[in-house]
């Protein structure tokens, strides 16, 4: 269980300070698939960073399975690290190292035995569907097969949480699909907890299971998607809804189907902002 209990985050010291998370309160079960939906500069990427304290709390705590994390260094640092995966929107991978030699980066600082390093490494890259691509290099791939990579070395140490920051964000909506899938049935299959940042309402709708929306550093929402969706409150995600409808009437072909594939990553939260700011 994921808990931020009253937390702060400000960037910048004495009169150069400039909060941009104000008192987040909200608790991620273990097992589900959550998602922060908001447009850019919210404090989406800023609040996620703070689960694995690449960006420390100014004020309150993040606490992991009843334990404050918030100031934790060294070597429990680098516990709860290998226990939390992430993926990022463009890739991370590297150049210079084969797909297998990239999956099992963690195991090598990990110090495992060089067996059990390619043993996991072949397993992780079957479960993403890239069994035959051990030996190539990140610029032979494609953009999707680059990021199954990256999911199956962010699984490497066996984590319970996966943070993702705009995964599917570079990708066409087909590959966005399909990434969704895995991602889905890893957290189905291996029990992992998603956190899913995005600007798309239709990530938000394909993959999670509770959605916050965040605006301005706060979260002005949280509720199941589909209830979230069906009867939003706040005025940013009732006009990212609204816009996501009139593109998608836009995309209506002749026979009045919609032509985009559902999961389409469309960035509606920023589409929605300049619509609120256009009225
Ligand atoms: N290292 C930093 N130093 C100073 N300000 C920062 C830093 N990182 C982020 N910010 C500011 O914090 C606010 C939130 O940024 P954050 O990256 O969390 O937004 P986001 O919701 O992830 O946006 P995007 O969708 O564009 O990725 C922004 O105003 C940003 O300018
Ligand atoms: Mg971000």
């Amino acid at each position: 269980m994921i808990q931020f209990d009253h937390l702060k985050k400000s960037y910048g010291t004495g009169a150069d300070a400039h909060e941009v998370l104000h008192d987040i309160n909200l608790t991620i079960n273990d097992g589900e698939v959550f998602g922060f939906l908001g447009s850019s500069g919210a404090g989406k990427s800023t609040l996620v960073r703070t689960i694995n304290l690449l960006e420390r709390p100014t004020e309150g705590k993040v606490v992991i399975d009843g334990k404050d994390v918030s100031h934790v260094t060294g070597h429990d640092l680098a516990e709860l690290r290998t226990k939390i995966g992430m993926i990022f929107q463009d890739f991370n991978l590297f150049q210079q190292r084969t797909v297998l030699r990239n999956v099992t980066f963690p195991l090598e600082l990990a110090h495992r035995p060089k067996a059990q390093r390619i043993e996991r490494g072949k397993r992780l890259l079957r479960l993403v569907g890239l069994e035959g691509f051990e030996d190539r290099y990140p610029s032979q791939l494609s953009g999707g097969q680059q990021q199954r990579v990256a999911i199956a070395r962010a699984l490497a140490n066996e984590p319970k949480i996966m943070l993702c920051d705009e995964a599917t964000s570079a990708l066409d909506s087909t590959t966005t699909v399909q990434i969704l899938d895995l991602l889905r049935r890893i957290n189905r299959e291996l029990g992992v907890t998603l956190v899913i940042i995005t600007h798309s309402l239709s990530v938000a709708r394909n993959i999670c299971d509770r959605v916050a929306m965040i605006d301005g550093g706060n979260i002005v929402e949280t509720g199941e998607t589909a209830a979230l969706f069906a009867n939003p409150q706040s005025d940013i995600l009732k006009a990212l809804i609204a816009s996501a409808e009139e593109q998608n009437g836009r995309d209506e072909d002749e026979d009045g189907k919609p032509v985009e594939p559902a999961g389409s990553d469309t960035d509606d939260a920023k589409t929605a902002a300049n619509t609120e700011e256009a009225r």
